[in-house]
């Protein structure tokens, strides 16, 4: 039975379109979804999602900033996201006298809102088809490099003929690799203020220890508030600006959702690669995500050992490691998942049999001879400079190496005086715990570009080792003898620094070190094949992609993820990591007290959370069983941008916020596996819970509808 079932499964994997619960839609379409959707258990229908002539859910639903997702939970502009997507809000507003990381932050009333400035949030007004008018101009046989400037020109126009005489603000997005291309009519909000945040030891619980995992228990939520002009309109920041009164704002459910409960999420998944071939998977999974784990594993190394030491080193490397560490541990379960499920086999057998239908079709026919062609040139230099980007760029002192040669590069004195000043500025900073640091950033580099060099990626470096040094030596006496690291010597040049002077910066070894890197990774022929090769996948892709989709003209393929809004449904379920385990779909605030250690920073919990707990006090927001719920996962196909998106019921109430994905499915973004890929979401109840009875903002609660 179970070998039958695999099959099954691997067949369905075989074809290149959606598997079950894969797929991330395009509202305005999602009418070919609505029976699926039905099926699936939805009550509501597509219309009630995006409708272009009533207000929908879409107008509850925000991009916030260029990366995460927010929805409107009051007619006052008050808006949910995730406690890392507001991270740089709460840190940049707090001091030492009020640390609203580390103990949240509640304003009381509006005019204790905080703005944040730069912040943006983004609802989508309308979006329509423009593939005619963006393709206008262009044909099959004309020159990629050709096409992409009509192409370019064409958006223009279009996107300024749709908000003429209006303050949206539009953009064109191409689909399918530009096969077809969607208009976004947007508005565009800049005044955003802070309204809440729980602390860091509830919207950070777990911290890096149990990101990308599942069970999970991290309160990930923070609150924010859009304001508009006296119009309603966006404006810039005033204090005579008015909350804004959103189109819609979604209804919340208290109900909470079992195991094979329908759900939607509905946001803005940044990026994925649903329809590469095996090369493409082959470079990022088997070649470029080993460099890059093995080499953040030495910078984590050396970050992590220092942040055991004292308290303030372990600030200062807190938001650099949770950065280096996302990244580390997501490509590590990417791979893993590739492998596990022989992503490349199957690639490679998807190919076979576009080979076979593309015989008899000289459109189609030499194209993925050509793109193994043109991975075979791209390669070697995309793998080159993934170890630049993760070992030349590893330390502070190399990138300091960089200031350096930016400004030997400057022949212009007023800008080489700006741009000294600048670093004499940073060095004032930098020094300020230099003793401390300088253990931590002289063994990154030494230990990042020797790992470069025994792999061969820094031939430069042997004719550069002089006498008897061995490389290590070399590496060492770099360090200690360039400028960079002797303040006074450095800050002498500076202050006096002319572009005459350029000689005395290139006689500095870390200048000539990071001159050779650069010099060999960059060089104008491996750029020039870079570029070529690349504007070649994308004419290569464009096809294969077409002529897939004629492959199978009965099945609805959906458009990878490109930071626009997207609807992604299935149902909440939990899965088999491994032999031997099952993982229920949701945890409680009993996991919390499990996990709950004095000792280990990202254990801490809140006595006043701690004394909720002792007497059971969870209010209305207590599941059927009496346990207070903390978080669920689903089969919702997501990625990140979706962080902070909606988690909606079958009746379109939100009940819960999505954050993550479970590690052993973060193979998604390529390849969706229905029996691993899980998103996991901030069940609404405990995000409501700490609103209500941990922080005591009752006043926030008053503005949401909430469905008992
Ligand atoms: N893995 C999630 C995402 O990719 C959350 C990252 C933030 N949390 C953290 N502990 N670093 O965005
Ligand atoms: N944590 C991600 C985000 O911030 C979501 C994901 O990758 O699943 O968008």
């Amino acid at each position: 039975m179970k070998k039958i079932l695999t099959l099954g499964l691997l067949a369905a994997l075989l074809l290149p379109t959606a598997n079950a619960d894969e797929g991330m839609w395009i509202p305005m379409l999602l009418g070919r979804n609505q029976a699926a959707m039905q099926k699936a258990g939805m009550h509501i229908t597509a219309k009630d999602i995006y409708d272009i002539n009533n207000a929908c859910l879409k107008d509850a639903v925000i991009l916030f900033n260029q990366g995460c997702t927010g929805e409107f939970v009051s007619d006052q502009g008050l808006f949910l996201t995730n406690h890392h997507c507001g991270y740089y809000y709460i840190t940049s507003n707090s001091t030492v006298e009020h640390d609203y990381l580390t103990h949240g932050f509640w304003a009381k009333n509006r005019s204790e809102e905080i703005p944040c400035r730069g912040l943006t949030a983004t609802r989508l007004v309308r979006m329509e088809e423009v593939t005619n008018q963006v393709l206008r101009g262009v044909s099959d046989n004309m020159p990629e490099e050709e096409r992409e400037r009509v192409v370019k020109e064409n958006i223009v126009v279009v996107c300024t003929e749709a908000v003429a005489g209006t303050h949206y603000k539009a953009v064109v997005k191409p689909f399918y690799y530009g096969n077809q291309y969607f208009l976004y009519v947007n508005e565009v909000f800049t005044d955003v203020r802070l309204v809440g945040a729980p602390p860091s030891n509830i919207g950070k619980f777990g911290g890096d220890t149990d990101n990308w995992m599942w069970p999970r228990h991290t309160g990930d939520f923070s609150m924010f508030r859009v304001y508009a002009g006296p119009d309603g309109k966006p404006a810039d920041y005033s204090k005579d600006n008015q909350p804004y009164r959103p189109l819609k704002h979604l209804d919340i459910s208290l109900k909470g959702v079992d195991e094979g409960d329908f759900t939607f999420v509905f946001g803005y998944p940044g990026t994925t690669q649903r329809y590469v071939t095996h090369q493409q998977m082959e470079l990022q999974a088997m070649q470029e995500n080993p460099v890059r784990i093995a080499l953040r594993d030495i910078r984590l190394k050396h970050y992590k050992a220092a942040m055991e030491l004292t308290p303030s080193q372990r600030l200062k490397y807190a938001s650099k490691v949770a950065s280096i560490a996302n990244g580390w541990k997501k490509w590590q379960g990417e791979t893993q998942g590739i492998v596990r499920l022989k992503g490349i086999e199957q690639k490679k057998e998807q190919e076979r049999t576009f080979q076979t239908w593309a015989a008899d079709r000289p459109q189609y026919g030499g194209v993925l001879a050509e793109l193994d062609r043109t991975y075979g040139r791209l390669a070697p230099v995309e793998l080159e400079w993934t170890y630049f980007n993760e070992a030349v760029m590893a330390s502070d002192f190399m990138q300091r190496a960089n200031s350096l040669r930016k400004l030997a590069d400057l022949t212009d004195p007023e800008e080489a005086r700006t741009a000294a000043d600048k670093l004499i500025a940073a060095n004032e900073k930098y020094f300020s715990d230099f003793d401390q640091h300088t253990l931590v950033d002289r063994a990154i580099f030494v230990e990042t570009f020797l790992y470069m060099h025994h792999q061969g990626y820094a031939p430069y470096i042997d004719p550069m080792v002089k006498g008897k040094q061995i490389a290590e030596q070399f590496l060492g006496s770099v360090y200690d003898q360039s400028m960079l690291t002797h303040r006074d010597k450095m800050d002498k040049l500076l202050k006096k620094y002319t572009p005459k002077q350029a000689a005395e910066l290139e006689k500095d070894p870390a200048l000539k070190l990071f001159r050779a890197a650069m010099e060999n990774a960059y060089t104008d022929d491996k750029e020039r094949t870079y570029d070529y090769n690349k504007q070649q996948i994308a004419r290569l892709m464009r096809t294969y992609v077409r002529g897939m989709m004629q492959q199978y003209p009965d099945s609805n393929f959906f458009p990878d993820a490109n930071l626009t809004l997207r609807v992604a449904y299935g149902h909440v379920k939990g899965f088999r990591p491994h032999d031997g385990v099952y993982y229920l779909p949701y945890t409680t605030l009993d996991g919390i007290m499990e996990k709950e250690d004095p000792n280990v920073y990202d254990y801490v919990v809140e006595p006043r959370l701690k004394e909720l707990y002792r007497l059971k006090d969870y209010g209305r927001y207590a599941n059927r069983n009496g346990e207070l719920p903390v978080g669920f996962i689903a089969t919702n196909h997501t990625t990140g941008g979706n962080s902070g998106s909606p988690v909606l019921n079958a009746d379109g109430q939100l009940v819960g916020i999505n954050f993550d994905r479970c590690w052993e499915g973060t193979m998604s973004d390529l390849l969706f596996d229905p029996d691993y890929c899980r998103n996991i979401c901030l069940d609404i109840r405990y995000c409501l819970f700490i609103i209500d009875k941990f922080a005591g903002a009752h006043h926030l609660i008053d503005e949401m509808t909430i469905i008992q």
